[in-house]
């Protein structure tokens, strides 16, 4: 048993006798970069989070562009295939996104698509879910925020509509170690987290 496998079960034991149900985040990073600032701070997040929270990093680096063929044929790729059950484990999922040309990266995108069929099998449908934007620039990758709300509303992904979360700037606000540097930042941060679990309670209840 590997050190994350025993803090997870040292968790779930706990939560256990607690009578408290561990929830599970889905993190859906929009970009594959190595040094990518926004995961980064969602990496962050970690930190942030009550005990009986737990994030799943899902990662998006194997799938390859949706074919509807795959899943007509009755042939998905294995990449597909765990990464909607890993999808379907989670009780709500976050994405924490960069912006292209003022939309929704491919990868992130691509991801969505795969998770929404074969049709009739929306992976999404009735999840809560939440939106942080990153940009180093500026506009704070508003553009990718509100693409990204409107597949939401066709895939029934309930979203947390307030505290709205658009980073930018992001550059400065990471030391070289990735930790966000300034406790304005992770107080708003944390507003977040706070609401969005208030909202998953309430969308689950
Ligand atoms: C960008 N970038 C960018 N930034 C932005 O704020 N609005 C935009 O529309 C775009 N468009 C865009 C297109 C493409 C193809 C690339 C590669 C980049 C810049 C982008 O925000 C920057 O590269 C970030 O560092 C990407 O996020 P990660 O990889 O650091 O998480």
């Amino acid at each position: 048993m590997g050190i994350a496998n025993i803090t997870r079960y040292t968790l779930l034991y706990t939560n256990k006798r607690i009578g408290m149900h561990t929830l599970y985040i889905g993190v859906l990073v929009g970009s594959l970069r190595r040094d990518s600032y926004s995961r980064k701070l969602a990496n962050n997040l970690a930190a942030l989070i009550p005990e009986h929270v737990q994030l799943n990093f899902i990662d998006l680096s194997e799938l390859p562009m949706y074919n509807q063929d795959f899943d007509d044929d009755g042939t998905p790729p294995n990449s597909y295939t765990s990464f909607r059950s890993s999808l379907k484990r989670c009780d709500a999922v976050l994405f924490v996104t960069p912006e292209y040309n003022r939309s929704v990266p491919a990868v992130l995108k691509n991801a969505i698509d795969i998770g929404s069929r074969p049709y009739g099998k929306n992976i999404w449908d009735g999840k809560p879910g939440a939106i942080i934007s990153v940009s180093p620039g500026h506009l704070s990758a508003f553009g990718a925020n509100h693409h990204l709300r409107q597949s939401m509303v066709f895939l029934n992904i309930l979203p947390l509509q307030q505290p709205e979360a658009y980073i930018g700037n992001i550059k400065k606000l990471l030391d070289e170690n990735g930790k966000i540097n300034n406790e304005e930042t992770i107080l708003f941060l944390k507003s977040f987290v706070a609401a969005f679990l208030k909202w998953i309670e309430q969308v689950r209840k």
